[in-house]
Formats: C-alpha cells, structure tokens, sequence
C-alpha cells in the first residue's frame, strides 16, 4: 500500500478563476476584476482610469518594482474590454452540478478559495455580506452532503479592489486587522464545515506580481517586502486564532514551488540555483520554520529595505507557525552563468530551456521527478506534512468526432507527476496529507487569462473570448482520475 488510507485526493480551483458572478448579491470589486485576457504571446493588462482627469490605460500584469498605475489613476473596469474573472466558469450558479462530477470521481476534497470580496465588498467594512456567506454556506453544505473534505484559501490572488487603491494593499500594515477581522467572521460561520485552511495562495508570487498576490499598486522593493512581512504577521494572527476558535483547525501555508536545476556543473551555476531556490525557500522558513533566513534580511540590508515591524511581530512568527506546508509545483527551471549556453525558455518561464524535457505550449516543461525533489527538499528541510494543492497540464482540448476529448496528453502528465509523488512516499517516507490537482473542473488560467489553456477533468464549454454554452462534460481523464482515486493510486 503506497498512500496512506484517509489520503486526499481530488482537485483544486479560485474563485476568481471559476465563480464568475463579479457583481452578484452584494459582492465588491476585487484585483482580479480589473485584469484583462491574455495569450501565451500577449501579456494580460491591469486597467485603470485617473478620476478627476478621465484618463485611462493599462500596465502589464507582471509590472515588477513599478506603479501599477500612474499618480492620481486608480485600478478600474474599462468600457470595452473583456474581464475572464466577471463571468469565468460560473460556478456561482453551476456549483451543485460541479460538485455531483466531483463526487462521480470519488473526490475525497476540494480545494476552493472564498472571495474576500464577497463577504467584505470593500475589505475595511465593519459588517459581512450576508448572502456571500449565505453562497459559501450551501457550497460547503453541498460538500458535506458528498462526503467531500474542503480545503479553503483564505485570499487566492484577489484582495477587494478598495485596499488597493485606499491603502496600497498588503503594504499597509491596516490589512492585517482587515484580514484577521475576515477570518474571524469565516472561522466562525464555517466551523463544524470547514476544517482545512490555507492562509494566501503562492505567497512568494509577491515579488513577480505584487498587484495579483498583494494588492499593491505602487510594487516597490520596499513595498513588496512590508506586504510579505504583513502577509506573514497576518498569517501567523490567523493560525492563533483559528486554534482557538477550534483547536482541530488545520491552517497551512501555500507555496509555489518550482525546482531550480544548474545547467552545468560550474560552481557558479550551482551557487546560482541555489541561490534562486533560497528566493522561494525564503518564504517556507518564516511561514512554516517561523524564522526570517539571514541571507533575505541581508538582502534588505543591501538594497536598502525597512521594515515596519514590532518585536512582537516576530514571536508571533515563532509562536504561530503553519501547521502543515502546502505547494503548488507543475514543473522545474534550469539557470545558468553561461549565457552562452542557454536556449530560452521561452517568454513565460524563468531560465533557460531544459534539454532533457519536453514542454507544453506554455512552454512548462514535463518533469518526471520533480515532485519527488519537492517532497524530499521540503520534508529534509522542515519536518512537517505536506499537500500537494496544484499540478497539472495546462492544454489546448480539441472536441473529437466522436464528440469526446480523448486527453490522452494530460494522462500521460498526471501519470508521470503521481509516479514521482508515490516514490516520495513509499521511498522516502514523505508525510504526504492529499493531492488536489490544478483546475479540476476547466478555469480561466491565472497567468494568461485564456480559457483555452485547460487543466480539467471537466470540459466547460467557453471560449477565450467569452462565447461558449458554460455546459460541462467529461473528458477520458475523468474516468482515469476516477480509477486513481478508487485505487488510492495503486492503478495510474
Ligand atoms: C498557480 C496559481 O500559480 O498556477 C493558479 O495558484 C494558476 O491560480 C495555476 O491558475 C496555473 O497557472 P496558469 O497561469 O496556467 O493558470
């Protein structure tokens, strides 16, 4: 027996990717409902318009150390253009029909996230949205009923629009009160529904897309550092207080974890990798080891980064660590001082090409260990459980003759990948809690916004540019998934 009985297996998705119903009974606007669609070629756009003056225009989703928009702009909906998040897989009004799918497949959780905007529009609000609650209650309600766990993110790349643009997000410290005050009112509607959390999804994507992870509108180094130090201190408030609240709360941390290989075995190739796996690991040491690493706070010392921080601040890090380290992984990176040497990657990806795997039409490429190198790093390094919450092949699925999508491409992948996880476990010993593989159920995609970039089990039908019926249907990696999970992954 490779997993261990009560092993999680089912499927991932965020509510701004799949819930659709932006402006519905009674929800604010949150950053994602400002971002356009993009392609593989063409980057997705943050839009704003400047209020007083009527101006309007864009900056690129991963805009890095600038302002995401100009002095006296604001993020805004423009006239015109399309927003995937508004509508998206519209779960909103599908989830009963989705969940029955999910249940089809023997799901024994799912990952979902809860749009803090739903339940505070307008994040600094002293009371709940009522019927926001009300959507999550029937949502877990259905859950329960299937015998399906959940496992809910707290904030999964969407901060209410208003801390954005009143408070620069995460960079003010008065998001941790906003936050804790959100987690609260959820702990407390949910407990006895909900015992899995996750704190912020990707918590390291602030460096790379601090409007997307945090909220932050001017994405300064100083800036992205107080957000991530505020993100941590929030983190920590909210494992204290979810334990007493219900001490069999189970509230983790979410990484994303992406392995970095040297190209060659000069040492400063080497030194490089490592150093890059540090830019990640850093996050893990303070939200999971409870300690800032040296080499980050050199880092700030460096560039020149304060911190606006309490000595408090750091015995709650200490005190209140994640209970479990949860992480996202699809695929590995290579790095090398030999510019020379390198073939690119392509424009998505980190590093140079890796000359030993084949990539997707994302350019991600297929790793058959990486998995099992997560497992080993994260477990040698912090000694506790860990989730795998997202994998999987983002693909274009072409409808057959026969009406059916024959996805063979992804089964190969979830093969490779569930493999690699298995030996983790049965040859190393990794205390693996669950596996939730990436988009279940078809989404809009974080990175480029397309809905033709496609991870599901479940086919939705809809298209890049938002035209499509929205009806479900299930593809030959349905009833693959389905022997998986019936074989607790005896039978890939
Ligand atoms: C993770 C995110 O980075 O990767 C998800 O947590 C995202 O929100 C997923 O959708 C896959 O990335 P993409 O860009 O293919 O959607």
């Amino acid at each position: 027996m490779s997993f261990k009985k009560e092993f999680l297996w089912g499927g991932a998705t965020a509510a701004n990717q799949i819930e659709g119903a932006y402006n519905e009974d009674g929800k604010g606007l949150s950053t994602a409902d400002v971002i356009t669609a993009g392609t593989y070629e063409t980057p997705r756009h943050i839009t704003w318009k400047n209020p007083k003056t009527e101006e309007t225009g864009y900056s690129e989703l991963t805009f890095g150390g600038t302002r995401v928009a100009p002095e006296g702009a604001q993020p805004a909906i423009l006239d015109g253009e399309y927003y995937p998040s508004h509508i998206a897989s519209d779960f909103y009004h599908h989830y009963k029909e989705d969940i029955a799918l999910m249940a089809e497949m023997g799901f024994k959780t799912y990952r979902m996230s809860i749009n803090w905007s739903r339940i505070f529009p307008n994040g600094d609000d002293t009371k709940p949205n009522e019927a926001g609650l009300e959507f999550y209650d029937h949502v877990f309600d259905e859950l329960n009923k299937n015998g399906i766990e959940p496992l809910v993110t707290l904030s999964h790349y969407e901060t209410p629009l208003n801390l954005a643009i009143k408070y620069n997000g995460w960079a003010s410290r008065e998001l941790i009160d906003f936050y804790v005050n959100y987690a609260r009112t959820v702990f407390n509607r949910y407990n006895g529904k909900v015992k899995y959390w996750l704190t912020f999804n990707e918590i390291n994507c602030m460096d790379m897309m601090p409007f997307v992870a945090g909220g932050l509108v001017d994405g300064s180094l100083q800036n992205r550092a107080q957000g991530t130090h505020n993100q941590f201190v929030a983190s920590a408030l909210t494992v204290k207080l979810g334990h007493e609240i219900n001490p069999d709360f189970q509230i983790g941390q979410m990484l994303a974890y992406s392995q970095i290989y040297a190209l060659t075995a000069d040492p400063a190739d080497q030194l490089k990798a490592i150093q890059q796996m540090d830019d990640t690991l850093f996050y893990s040491d303070v939200q999971t080891g409870g300690h800032y690493p040296n080499s980050r706070l050199k880092m700030y010392e460096r560039e020149g980064v304060k911190l606006d921080d309490r000595p408090e601040d750091y015995e709650l890090l200490a005190k209140y660590p994640a209970d479990f380290l949860s992480f996202s992984c699809y695929t590995s990176n290579v790095v090398t001082t030999h510019n020379d040497q390198a073939e690119d990657a392509g424009n998505l990806q980190v590093g140079v090409k890796n000359p030993y795997l084949k990539a997707s039409s994302w350019g991600w490429a297929t790793d058959p260990y990486v998995l099992r190198i997560a497992l080993k790093t994260l477990t040698n390094r912090y000694h506790k459980p860990l989730w795998i919450v997202e994998n999987g092949l983002g693909a274009v699925d072409e409808i057959a003759e026969d009406g059916k999508i024959h996805d063979d491409y992804r089964i190969e992948y979830l093969q490779e990948n569930i493999k690699s996880m298995r030996d983790a476990v049965t040859i190393d010993g990794a205390d693996l809690m669950g596996y939730t593989s990436w988009g279940c159920i078809d989404l809009v995609s974080a990175g480029t916004g397309e809905m033709k970039k496609r991870y599901g089990y479940i086919y939705v039908d809809r298209d890049n540019d938002g035209s499509g019926t929205l009806n479900r249907s299930r593809k030959d990696s349905f009833y693959w998934y389905k022997k998986v999970i019936r074989t607790n992954g005896e039978d890939l």
